[in-house]
C-alpha cells in the first residue's frame, strides 16, 4: 500500500527571526491562513494514504512540537533523529522502517515546508505517480516544476521529451544546486525542470539504489535493522547517526542514479524559501502589502510583507518593498531585495550574544 514520509527537519534560516532553529518554520503559520505548513502538508495526504501510514522524521527536539501539531499522527510514527544528517539518512530510515512493515511499499516523500495549492492536480499526479512504480518498480520518480527564474537553491533536471507512459518522463541528467550561470542555462535552454523535492518510489528500490551509491549508509541500517521496532531502536539510531555521512538524497542518490523519472506537475508550487516568496503567496492590500498579525497598521507603504506577533502594535508608515517581522525578542527591518543575506545576519547576531 501507500506510505508518506514528511521530512520536518531543516531549520529555514531564512525565515529568521520568525523561523528559529527551535522553532522552525515548517510548524510555523508563516502565511497566515491558521494552520502550520506542516499541518497543512499532513492533510494534502490524508486522501492518499491512511494515516498509520504516513510518518513524520525530525529531529528529536522538535517531536513534542510534531505530536501537538499533528494531534492526529501516530506516537510511533515521529521518526526522530538524534543529529541534522541531512535527508539521505531521513529517507533511509524511513525507508528501512517502512520495508519492514510491508516489503511491496509504495513511499510519497515531501518536505514539511512547501506550499502546494490545486490539492486535486497535486492528487491526480501522485496517483499518477504510484500507478507507474506499481509496473516500474525499479523506478525512482520525482514531481517537476517548470522553472521561471535562475534560482539557484534548487535541483535542475534535465529530461527526456519523449514520454516513458503517459506523462511520465525518463531522466537524462539531474543537477543540484547548480551555479548561478548554470541555472540560468538551464531555465533559458527549455529543457530543465525544478525538481521539488517530492519523490514517489518503492521502499525497496529506494534501499537498493541507497545500497548502490550510499553504500556506507546502507550498512550502517542493513547491519542492524532487526533492532527496528525494538526498545533498541534509539540506540540503534543513535549509533548510526554519530557516524553517517552528511549527505542530502538528491546528492547521494538522486545525481547518480540512471533510473530516475519526471512528471511535469501541472499544480501551482512553492518552497516558500524566502520571505518573498511568502509574500508572492499572500492575500495583499491594494498597495500589495501582504500582512501576517492582527495588530498591524500600514500607512504610505507598498510591497511590503509584514509579519508581527499579536503582541503588539505594529505601525508602518512611508515603507517601500521592505521585510519587516515583529517578534517578542527580535525585530528585523530588511530590503526585501536582500533577504537572501538573512541566513548570513542570523551568524551575526549569533556572535553578538
Ligand atoms: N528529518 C530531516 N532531517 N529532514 C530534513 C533534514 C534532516 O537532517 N534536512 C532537511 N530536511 C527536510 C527539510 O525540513 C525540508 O522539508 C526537506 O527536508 C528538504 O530539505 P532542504 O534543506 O529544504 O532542501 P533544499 O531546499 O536545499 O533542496 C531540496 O529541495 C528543493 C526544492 O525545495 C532538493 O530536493 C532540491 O533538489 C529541490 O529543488
Ligand atoms: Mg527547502
Amino acid at each position: 500500500s501507500t506510505y508518506v514520509v514528511i521530512m520536518a527537519g531543516g531549520i529555514g534560516s531564512r525565515f529568521w527571526p520568525v523561523s528559529r532553529t527551535d522553532f522552525p518554520k515548517q510548524f510555523l503559520d508563516i502565511l497566515g491562513t491558521g494552520e502550520t505548513l506542516i499541518q497543512q502538508t499532513f492533510k494534502r495526504f490524508e486522501t492518499l494514504a491512511p494515516v498509520e501510514n504516513i510518518y513524520v522524521v525530525t529531529s528529536t527536539e522538535y517531536t513534542d512540537i510534531v505530536e501537538k501539531q499533528l494531534p492526529t499522527l501516530l506516537k510511533e510514527n515521529i521518526l526522530s533523529e538524534p543529529e541534522r544528517k541531512n535527508t539521505a539518512p531521513c529517507i533511509a530510515y524511513a525507508s528501512f522502517k517502512i520495508l519492514q512493515k510491508d516489503p511491496a511499499a509504495s513511499i510519497i516523500v515531501a518536505p514539511a515546508d512547501h506550499l502546494i495549492l490545486d490539492q486535486q492536480a497535486f492528487e491526480a499526479v501522485c496517483t499518477q505517480a504510484l500507478q507507474f512504480i506499481d509496473i516500474h518498480h525499479d523506478a525512482l520518480l520525482t514531481l517537476g516544476i517548470k522553472p521561471s527564474y535562475a534560482n539557484t537553491g534548487y535541483g535542475y533536471i534535465q529530461f527526456n521529451k519523449e514520454t516513458a507512459q503517459s506523462g511520465v518522463h525518463k531522466v537524462i541528467a539531474f543537477t543540484e544546486k547548480p551555479d548561478a550561470q548554470r541555472a540560468a542555462k538551464f531555465v533559458n535552454g527549455g529543457e530543465h525542470l525544478w525538481n521539488s523535492g517530492i519523490f514517489v518510489w518503492k521502499a525497496r528500490s529506494i534501499i537498493n539504489s541507497i545500497e548502490k551509491y550510499l553504500t556506507d549508509l546502507f550498512q550502517l541500517f542493513k547491519e542492524k535493522q532487526s533492532w527496528l521496532g525494538t526498545s533498541f531502536e534509539k540506540l540503534m539510531i543513535a549509533d548510526i547517526y554519530a557516524v553517517c555521512e552528511n549527505v542530502s538524497i538528491d546528492v547521494g542518490v538522486m545525481e547518480k542514479a540512471g533510473n530516475v523519472y519526471i512528471i511535469p506537475a501541472s499544480f501551482r508550487w512553492s518552497d516558500l524559501g524566502t520571505w518573498n516568496s511568502a509574500w508572492e503567496n499572500m492575500g495583499k492590500d491594494r498597495r500589495n502589502n501582504a500582512v501576517a498579525g492582527n495588530g498591524v497598521l500600514v500607512i504610505d507603504t507598498t510591497q511590503c510583507v509584514v509579519h508581527a506577533s499579536d503582541e503588539k502594535l505594529v505601525v508602518l508608515q512611508g515603507l517601500q518593498n521592505y521585510i519587516v517581522v515583529d517578534t517578542t525578542d527580535v525585530l528585523l527591518i530588511c530590503q526585501k531585495e536582500k533577504e537572501q543575506d538573512i541566513k548570513n545576519y542570523v551568524s551575526e547576531v549569533k556572535k553578538l550574544k
